[in-house]
């Protein structure tokens, strides 16, 4: 799974030179509550078969074992740079880092890693596929709960972090592992982008991202609330952030492929996400980055998908 990650961080790189600022005179609308908060569904649908992942997911996962009540789990921060991959500093500098969360029984010795990644890969959850025969572009964009035995110390260690960071009951890690399994049901569609209204602390937040880190924070947040207390740990997650305007509610599939749709909020969608063909390589979508900033920048617009719905995002170029 771990190289399946690695692809993440590499098109992470990508996303994140994407030049954006806020933009001041957005239409007003209807008041909304920012961030829009992160849908939660009633269970997990199957995955159509049209979605092929080049990485299987998860592939030496297995069920969340019951521990013993008194057994005293060590838990485990992990934390990877992406910049192992390939490009140097450049990713160092971003800081951009892949999360997990190691556990260790003491009972039996054993260790776990737990992590949070896409089905299809990173490039399927930020961006459709147009298929000739649909007018809506079809998403891959299902992201889940990986639980497997062991933890990789090498690969956390050399250049990233493995620590301690608190240590609970087997009954705490059973209470845990429900929560697991409720999350990873209910949670089921990766978001790439955080939208922000600037890069100021204070600036706000329209859309929170939905990835690996965060679902590590839901974790030590749900440990925490089971009586955890941690280590002060200090933690640097990164995300991919826009900076916009007042997103524009425009729909769903449904209100805006479907026979009553507008044609030309359908048909200006399609285009903007023709840019960004999933199937490509990594030299194409270096191309092709360029004509995407070209036209966030230019165009000021960029669609986002997100609890299954479009928004725009009115982007602008910094001033200089
Ligand atoms: C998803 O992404 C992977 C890797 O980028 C690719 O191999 C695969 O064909 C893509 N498409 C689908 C439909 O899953
Ligand atoms: C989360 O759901 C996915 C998809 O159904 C499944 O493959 C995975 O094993 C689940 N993870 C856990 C920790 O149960
Ligand atoms: C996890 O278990 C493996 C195999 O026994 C061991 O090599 C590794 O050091 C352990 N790591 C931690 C953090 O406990
Ligand atoms: C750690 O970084 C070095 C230098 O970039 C690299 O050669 C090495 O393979 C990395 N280690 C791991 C375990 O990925
Ligand atoms: C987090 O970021 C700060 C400031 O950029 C840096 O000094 C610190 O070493 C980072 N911590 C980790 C764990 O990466
Ligand atoms: C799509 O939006 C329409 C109009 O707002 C609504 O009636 C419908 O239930 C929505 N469909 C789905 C699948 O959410
Ligand atoms: C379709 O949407 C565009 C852009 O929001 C709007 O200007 C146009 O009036 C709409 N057309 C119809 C038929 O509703």
């Amino acid at each position: 799974m771990r190289v399946g990650c690695h692809r993440e961080l590499l098109l992470l790189l990508l996303m994140a030179g994407m030049p954006a600022a806020s933009f001041a005179g957005s239409q007003p609308q209807q008041q909304r509550k920012w961030p829009v908060p992160y849908r939660r569904f009633d269970y997990r649908p199957k995955t159509d078969p049209y979605c092929q992942a080049r990485y299987t997911f998860c592939p030496t996962g297995c069920p969340i074992p019951v521990m013993k009540d008194e057994d005293v789990i060590d838990v485990y921060r992990l934390q990877a740079p992406v910049w192992e991959f390939k490009y140097g500093d450049l990713l160092g500098h971003l800081n951009i880092m892949h999360d997990a969360v190691g556990f260790k029984s003491s009972l039996t010795g054993k260790n776990y890693t737990m992590e949070w990644y896409e089905l299809f890969q990173l490039g399927n959850c930020t961006f459709p596929h147009l298929r000739p025969d649909m007018d809506a572009p079809f998403w891959c964009n299902q992201g889940a709960a990986c639980f497997y035995e062991g933890i990789d110390d090498v690969h956390w260690k050399e250049n990233g972090t493995l620590v301690l960071v608190t240590t609970i009951s087997g009954t705490m890690f059973n209470q845990m592992a429900k929560w697991v399994q409720y999350d990873n049901e209910t949670g089921i569609y990766y978001e790439t982008w955080t939208v922000r209204a600037g890069p100021d602390k204070h600036a706000v937040v329209w859309f929170e991202s939905y990835e690996c880190s965060k679902f590590i924070l839901r974790t030590y947040q749900k440990l925490a609330d089971l009586g955890a207390v941690f280590n002060k740990i200090q933690t640097n997650y990164t995300s991919i952030t826009l900076f916009t305007g007042e997103p524009i509610y425009l729909g769903n599939e449904t209100s805006i492929f479907g026979r009553l749709g507008n044609k030309t909020v359908a048909a200006a969608i399609r285009d903007f996400y023709y840019l960004f063909k999933p199937h490509q390589s990594v030299e194409e979508f270096f191309l092709n980055f360029l004509k995407i900033v070209d036209r966030v920048v230019l165009n000021h617009q960029f669609y986002l998908f997100y609890n299954l719905e479009y928004w725009l995002l009115p982007t602008k170029a910094p001033y200089i």
